[in-house]
């Protein structure tokens, strides 16, 4: 993984616009997302607070890769996004600095500001986050093993600790929403979607479909919840907040739907944890479906388990598809066109013969798949998962049962 850190802080940034620029945002959504400077979260907040500040932002735009100029070339082409692009004076691009030469030659034409330090090669710790273990020579620091952490890194190398911090907690403290959850009062920003209204609030609602980098979809519906005034129960991840909203996000009942929809899930395919590669932590997170079922303390499924087996894809040179473990959550295909901007992946017939396919439903190497690997980052279970991992199965730990006689 790259490490890079913010190379200035937002009152810096801000020198080097002018009112009349149109400006786009536009992020990667790999190594630096990692590192905590980069992705639909940081991008949206930097926007929102110039568009607060005054300063005309025409758009945003997350490419999967940030370092493959072909994919910046391509997203600059895009039907969907070629006019934001050809109307931009200044492009801000959330990238590595190798990124950042890419995007000197697609974007020759307008200002590029860049924002970060790209310092050398680390890895993800689960104990200390991202580390960097092998600097670049440029930066004078030693190797070491153990690695020197993001806050490490920017006092010794005069960087920004966080994402134009100061700046976001001022935003922080500008919520303009209120809403009782659970009896207490939160405080969001309008517009916002309940299911992140509450999570950024600490409150946990289950979830699978739903994710921070993708369009909401509403297909699990392990998010429901209970509002005031509605006559049914709502999935939280498609109602946008409103002020005096009062909801209940968890109950005996909305616990008796989630484990309903849970043990569907596990009988609808084989969802085997141990051979899984999604069992291995990594930034982009272990599996999610077996962790809810762990929170929910399922150990089977009530219903008839599926036992039709599907064949396995494993064409791809870097992305193994096991249509087994698919739950039809859509985030893949969310992300294909998303963020990969490809629309790659689709969903083919209907009700329980419902699949996940590449291109016209063919094998992943037969497809216009590019090897981004951006559906496996945002798939919640192991239906997509790197090639080099496939099999190397979850950490488990051995213990004995004793059975009384
Ligand atoms: Fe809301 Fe899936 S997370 S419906």
């Amino acid at each position: 993984m790259i490490i890079s850190l913010l190379s200035l802080n937002y009152e810096d940034l801000k020198k080097q616009l002018l009112p009349e620029d149109k400006i786009v945002l536009y992020s990667c959504n790999a190594c630096v997302k990692a590192c905590g400077i980069a992705g639909t979260e940081k991008m949206d907040k930097l926007a929102e607070m110039l568009i607060s500040d005054g300063y005309n932002v025409i758009g945003t735009d997350l490419i999967s890769i940030g370092c493959t100029a072909n994919l910046i070339e391509k997203r600059r082409i895009d039907m969907q996004k070629k006019v934001m692009y050809d109307a931009a004076t200044v492009v801000i691009p959330l990238i590595c600095e190798d990124g950042f030469e890419g995007a000197e030659h697609v974007f020759k034409d307008k200002k590029l500001i860049p924002v970060a330090k790209t310092v050398g090669i680390g890895n993800f710790t689960a104990d200390r986050g991202v580390v960097l273990t092998t600097p670049f020579e440029s930066t004078g620091l030693a190797l070491n093993a153990d690695g020197y952490t993001i806050s490490e890194l920017a006092d010794q190398l005069n960087l920004q600790k966080e994402f134009f911090d100061s700046a976001c907690e001022e935003k922080q403290n500008n919520k303009s929403i209120s809403l009782k959850v659970n009896g207490e009062i939160i405080q969001t920003d309008k517009g916002e979607n309940l299911l992140t209204a509450c999570l950024e609030n600490g409150i946990d609602i289950p979830h699978l479909c739903s994710h921070n980098d993708l369009s909401d979809y509403g297909a699990c519906r392990m998010c429901l919840v209970k509002i005031k005034g509605f006559r049914d129960l709502a999935p939280a991840c498609c109602v946008e907040v409103q002020e005096g909203m009062d909801v209940c996000t968890v109950d005996e009942e909305l616990n008796e739907c989630r484990e309903t929809i849970l043990e569907l899930v596990m009988a609808s395919g084989q969802h085997n944890c141990l051979t899984c590669a999604k069992g291995i932590p990594s930034p982009m997170g272990a599996c999610e479906l077996q962790g809810l079922i762990r929170n929910f303390g399922i150990e089977e499924s009530s219903y008839d388990q599926n036992i039709d087996k599907l064949p396995e894809d494993s064409s791809s040179p870097v992305i193994m598809h096991d249509p087994n473990k698919c739950i039809l959550c859509g985030r893949c295909v969310r992300a294909c066109e998303e963020i990969a901007g490809l629309s790659n992946i689709g969903f083919v017939n209907r009700g329980d013969k419902t699949a996940v396919v590449a291109g016209l439903n063919v094998e992943m190497n037969q497809s216009a798949c590019a090897g981004c690997k951006v559906c496996i980052d945002v798939c919640p279970t192991g239906a997509l998962t790197e090639k080099v991992l496939y099999f190397s199965g979850s950490e488990w730990t051995p213990s004995r049962k004793y059975v009384e006689l």
